[in-house]
C-alpha cells in the first residue's frame, strides 16, 4: 500500500493533515523500514491535536505507522504523558517518586489536591485542573517538581508557588474574568 492511501485511512480515523505531515517529518528521521520507532512522536502529535488519544486516533497511528495496534496501545500505557481519557484543560502533574518525596512533594500534592477539591485522576468541577502522580522528570534535584501538560517544567513547588502557578493558569484560561 502506497503513503498516500495509508494517509488518506488516517484522516478518516480523525488524523489531520496537519498532523500527518508532522509525523511524516518524524518518519523520515528514521530509516524507511523502521517507522515505527516514529511512535512516540506521532502520540505525542495526535494528543496535542485532541487533548487525548483514543482508541480509534492510535489504531490510526498504528496503521500510519504500519505497527500492530496493540503495540501502540503499549507505548501509550506505559507512559504517563499520554493521556489515554478526556481530562481537564490543565493536566498538573506532580512527580511522587521517592527522591521527590523525600524532598517535600508528598506534601506539595496534599496542598494541591486540597486546594482543588480533587484527588489524583481527577479532574476539577470546572474544567480546568486533572491532577496526576507523575515518574521521575529527571530534575530531582528541583524537587517538588510538576508538569504542567507535559511541556512546561516547574521547580520547587511550595505551597507559596502553587498558589501563584494556579491562579496564573485560571487567568489564562479562555472565558476568564478578572474581577
Ligand atoms: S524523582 Fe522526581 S524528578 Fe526525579
Amino acid at each position: 500500500m502506497n503513503d498516500h492511501r495509508s494517509g488518506a485511512r488516517a484522516t478518516a480515523a480523525g488524523l489531520s493533515a496537519e498532523s500527518l505531515a508532522k509525523i511524516d517529518r518524524e518518519i523520515a528521521k528514521y530509516p524507511p523500514d523502521q517507522k515505527r520507532s516514529a511512535v512516540m512522536s506521532a502520540l505525542t502529535i495526535v494528543q496535542d491535536e485532541h487533548g487525548w488519544l483514543s482508541t480509534a486516533t492510535m489504531d490510526a497511528v498504528a496503521h500510519y505507522l504500519a505497527m500492530a495496534p496493540v503495540a501502540v496501545y503499549e507505548v501509550a500505557s506505559f507512559y504517563t504523558m499520554y493521556n489515554l481519557a478526556p481530562g481537564g484543560r490543565y493536566k498538573l502533574a506532580i512527580c511522587t517518586n521517592l527522591p521527590c518525596a523525600l524532598s517535600g512533594s508528598e506534601a506539595a500534592a496534599v496542598y494541591l489536591k486540597r486546594k482543588l477539591g480533587v484527588g489524583f485522576n481527577e479532574t476539577t468541577a470546572d474544567g480546568l485542573f486533572t491532577l496526576k502522580e507523575g515518574e521521575c522528570f529527571g530534575a530531582c534535584g528541583d524537587a517538588p517538581v510538576m508538569l504542567v501538560n507535559n511541556k512546561r517544567m516547574c521547580s520547587f513547588m511550595s505551597n507559596e508557588r502553587l498558589d501563584e502557578l494556579v491562579d496564573e493558569l485560571r487567568a489564562a484560561a479562555p472565558g476568564t474574568t478578572t474581577a
